[in-house]
C-alpha cells in the first residue's frame, strides 16, 4: 500500500492521463495536486475517449475516490460541464469527487487578464493557454484570490468579491483598456456555483491524511511538467504552479514521509507548447514528421506542438528536482518508423560542454545540443504490450534513456489505449 506520485518529466502532455488511467485500478484515490484547466489529460479505454481537464483521471474505476486538492485552481463552470459531460457517458462522480475547499477559483476576470496580458506583451508573449490560469495563482498569492469555501456563504462574500473585481476592473479598464465585468453577473455565477458545486467541496487535507495513515493507495496526478513549473522550469516561459514534487505535498497537505514512489513519465522523445526555450527542438521535415505521427495538438487549444528529441539533460535535471524512483516512456510506437534516432546527450554553449541544465533562458538560447544516434528498428512496437515482444533496438533505445538519466525504467507505452502498455517492472507501490 502506498503513495504514488505521477509526474510530467518534461513540459507536459508526457501523457500522464493514460499513465494514471492505467495505475488506477489499484487505487482508493486519485489526487490532482497542482494546476488548472490548462491540462489536458487524454484518456482512451474501455469506455471510450476522454478529455479531461480538471477532473483526475481515475475516474473511469468506480472504486476510485477523486480529489481535487487545495494547491488546484478550479474554474466552476469548466468543472461543472466536465462533470455533467462524464454524468452523460456513464461516469458518475456523485459521491464520488472532493474539491479542497481552500482550492481557488478561477475567476471569470482571470481568463479576460490571461487574454489581455498576452495581447500587451506582443512577441514576449508566453503562450499560455488563455484559461485565467497565471492571474488565478496571482491573486491567490496575493491574497485577494476567491476560494471554493466561500462559495459556502455567498452573501457574506459579496462586500469581498466587490472589492476584488474593483481592483480587477480597474487594471483591465486602465491598464489594458479592455471592458469591466459586472459585479452582478459575476455574483449571480457565484449563487449559480454554490448550488451546483457545494456537494463536492470537502475538507481533502484531512481525506487524504486520514487515507494514507489507514494504509489506502494513493495516486498523485501531475499536470503539465517539470520544466513548466514555476521555480524550476525555464522561467519566464513556465505556468504558475508547481507541478513537481513539492508541489504534490503543498497541493495536498501530505507529508514527505507519506510519498512512497515518484513515477517521471516522459515521452520517448520530447515536446513543448507554448514561447521558450527548446534546445533539441527539430524545425524541419523531421519534426513535421514526428508531429503528424505523433497526432502533437494541444487537448486544451488544439496548437501544434513544438517537437524535437529526447533530451536527456532535461531528464536528468527533471530526476534531481523530482527524485524519480522510475520512469515511464511513453509513445515509443511513435518513433517506429525512423533509420535513426537522436537523444541530446549533453549540450554545448559557448565552446564549454554542458551535463547540468542551465538557469537562464538566455543561456538556454545559445545552447547546441550533442547527440549521440541509435539505430531505428525493424517492425513496430505499436500495440506490443509483452517486453520480449519489442525490437532489440527498440529495448535497446529505453535501456540507454535509462543509462543516461540514471533511473530504472518500469513501464513502456506503445499506443494510446490503456491496454497498449508494457510493463518492465512492478510499477505501482503494494
Ligand atoms: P498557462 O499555464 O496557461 O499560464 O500557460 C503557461 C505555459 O505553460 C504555456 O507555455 C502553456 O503552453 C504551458 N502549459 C500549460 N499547461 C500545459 C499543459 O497541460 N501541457 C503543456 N503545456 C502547458
Amino acid at each position: 500500500m502506498g503513495v504514488t506520485a505521477i509526474l510530467g518529466g518534461q513540459w507536459g502532455d508526457e501523457g500522464k492521463g493514460k499513465i494514471v488511467d492505467y495505475l488506477a485500478k489499484d487505487a482508493d484515490i486519485v489526487a490532482r495536486f497542482s494546476g488548472g484547466n490548462n491540462a489536458g489529460h487524454t484518456v482512451i479505454n474501455d469506455q471510450g475517449e476522454f478529455k479531461l481537464h480538471l477532473v483526475p483521471a481515475g475516474a473511469f474505476w468506480p472504486q476510485v475516490l477523486c480529489v481535487i486538492g487545495n494547491g488546484v485552481v478550479v474554474d466552476p463552470d469548466a468543472l461543472l460541464d466536465e462533470i455533467s459531460g462524464l454524468q452523460k457517458r456513464g461516469i458518475d462522480l456523485n459521491g464520488r469527487l472532493v474539491v479542497s475547499e481552500r482550492a481557488h477559483l478561477v475567476m471569470p476576470h482571470h481568463t479576460v487578464l490571461d487574454g489581455l496580458s498576452e495581447i500587451a506583451k506582443g512577441s514576449q508573449a508566453l503562450g499560455t493557454t488563455g484559461r485565467g490560469i497565471g492571474p488565478a495563482y496571482t491573486d491567490k498569492a496575493a491574497r485577494i484570490g476567491i476560494r471554493a469555501a466561500d462559495l459556502s456563504d455567498v452573501d457574506a462574500l459579496l462586500p469581498r468579491l466587490e472589492s476584488v473585481l474593483d481592483h480587477a476592473n480597474a487594471i483591465i479598464t486602465k491598464v489594458y483598456g479592455g471592458e469591466a465585468l459586472s459585479l452582478e453577473e459575476v455574483f449571480d455565477s457565484c449563487k449559480r456555483w454554490s448550488e451546483n458545486l457545494s456537494p463536492f467541496i470537502g475538507p481533502v487535507e484531512h481525506i487524504v491524511y486520514d487515507a494514507v495513515e489507514g494504509g489506502k493507495t494513493v495516486i498523485l496526478e501531475g499536470a503539465q511538467g517539470a520544466l513548466l513549473d514555476l521555480d524550476h522550469g525555464t522561467y519566464p516561459y513556465v505556468t504558475s504552479s508547481h507541478p513537481t514534487i513539492g508541489g504534490a505535498q503543498t497541493g495536498l497537505g501530505l507529508l514527505p514521509r507519506q510519498i512512497d514512489a515518484v513515477l517521471g513519465v516522459f515521452k520517448a522523445y520530447s515536446t513543448r507548447v507554448g514561447s521558450g526555450p527548446f534546445v533539441t527542438e527539430l524545425l524541419g521535415e523531421t519534426g513535421d514528421t514526428m508531429r503528424e505521427r505523433a497526432k502533437e495538438f494541444g487537448t486544451t487549444t488544439g496548437r501544434p506542438r513544438r517537437v524535437g528529441w529526447f533530451d536527456s539533460v532535461v531528464a536528468r535535471y527533471s530526476t534531481r528536482v523530482n527524485g524519480y524512483t522510475s520512469l515511464i516512456i511513453n509513445k515509443l510506437d511513435v518513433l517506429d518508423d525512423f533509420d535513426s534516432i537522436k537523444v541530446c546527450s549533453h549540450y554545448e554553449l559557448d565552446d564549454e560542454v554542458v551535463w547540468d541544465f542551465p538557469g537562464s533562458a538566455g543561456a538556454l538560447e545559445r545552447c547546441t545540443p550533442v547527440y549521440e544516434e541509435l539505430p531505428g528498428w525493424d517492425g513496430t512496437t505499436a500495440g506490443v504490450t509483452k517486453l520480449a515482444d519489442l525490437p532489440d533496438e527498440a529495448i535497446a533505445y529505453v535501456r540507454r534513456l535509462e543509462e543516461l538519466t540514471g533511473v530504472p525504467v518500469d513501464m513502456i507505452s506503445t499506443g494510446p489505449h490503456r491496454r497498449e502498455s508494457v510493463e518492465v517492472r512492478s510499477v505501482i507501490q503494494t
